[in-house]
């Protein structure tokens, strides 16, 4: 099976239709979705009937929530002001929409809510971390942290009985593996893995947790979409994935932003997706 994981698209129509039209090219199954569909960006509507398109397609294999796609939903807690304001004027949109259509897009995001990880054979999907679903962090510094490390490998292999777990929410994409001899854990960034193998990881024996980085708002200094392509066998031996960066016209999500009062208060919602940042 091939999958196309994908994780926080943000409002970003543009970034998330190219990351699509190169999903399609490369001949995916199906594409899993870890949440933070909503929120920062400009067009949350059009995002969510995306969405709403590819579940209709049966392209979808899960959609997860996001703790912004919670917050819209219900209320934000524990955001900056920025992010707060981004996703209250996201949860307008939604309520001021009429029609069938709006309806649909509100039963989806309700339904959302209901099941925050995903489990088929040994591959695992949440937003955050095994531990904490929705919010908690594991940033690549984290990996000098035994004692994080460690229980977040233990829920995995031990809570959810699975060996691969994919991740979002830091929208920085990279790998961690649990070497298990001596509590010892290794990082590879996207970049190391790019300037290794083109983008491509081999997934061994030890259980590995792979943050699948950002569709609409990359913090690894990359404003390309970033999403990967899971190749997988249950108990097959030549499992990998692939990173796969997207170019998209980030000039045209920048123009969006300066149209919209609430989000144009803020230049750096804009700048920083120019930046990836
Ligand atoms: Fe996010």
């Amino acid at each position: 099976m091939r999958f196309a994981i994908i994780s926080d698209i943000h409002n970003n129509l543009e970034a998330f239709r190219s990351t699509l039209d190169d999903i399609e090219r490369q001949k995916v199954d199906k594409i899993c979705c870890l949440g933070d569909l909503l929120g920062y960006g400009p067009d949350p509507i059009k995002c969510v009937d995306l969405m709403l398109d590819l579940r209709r397609k049966g392209k979808l294999e899960v959609c997860l929530p996001g703790n912004h796609d919670q917050a819209a939903m219900f209320e934000p807690l524990g955001f900056n002001y920025m992010a707060e304001a981004a996703v209250n004027w996201t949860r307008e949109q939604l309520e001021k929409a009429h029609g069938n259509r709006a309806v649909d897009r509100l039963d989806f995001l309700g339904e959302l809510q209901i099941q925050q990880y995903y489990r088929k054979d040994e591959l695992l999907f949440v937003h955050g971390s095994p531990r904490n679903r929705l919010n908690e962090y594991v940033f690549e510094e984290d990996v000098e942290d035994p004692d994080k490390m460690s229980k977040i490998f233990n829920a995995i292999s031990q809570q959810y009985s699975a060996k691969y777990c994919f991740v979002g929410h830091t929208h920085v994409p990279g790998v961690f593996v649990n070497k298990t001899v001596g509590m010892r854990y290794e990082y590879r960034s996207y970049d190391e893995i790019r300037k290794e193998n083109g983008g491509v990881f081999s997934l061994g024996p030890e259980e590995t947790l792979v943050n699948v980085g950002s569709v609409g708002q990359p913090r690894d200094g990359d404003w390309r979409s970033c999403y990967v392509i899971l190749n997988y066998e249950p108990k097959g031996s030549d499992n990998f994935i692939e990173f796969h960066r997207v170019e998209y016209d980030v000039e045209k999500t920048v123009a969006a932003f300066a149209e919209i009062p609430e989000l144009a208060k803020y230049p750096f919602l804009a700048q920083r997706i120019r930046e990836g940042r």
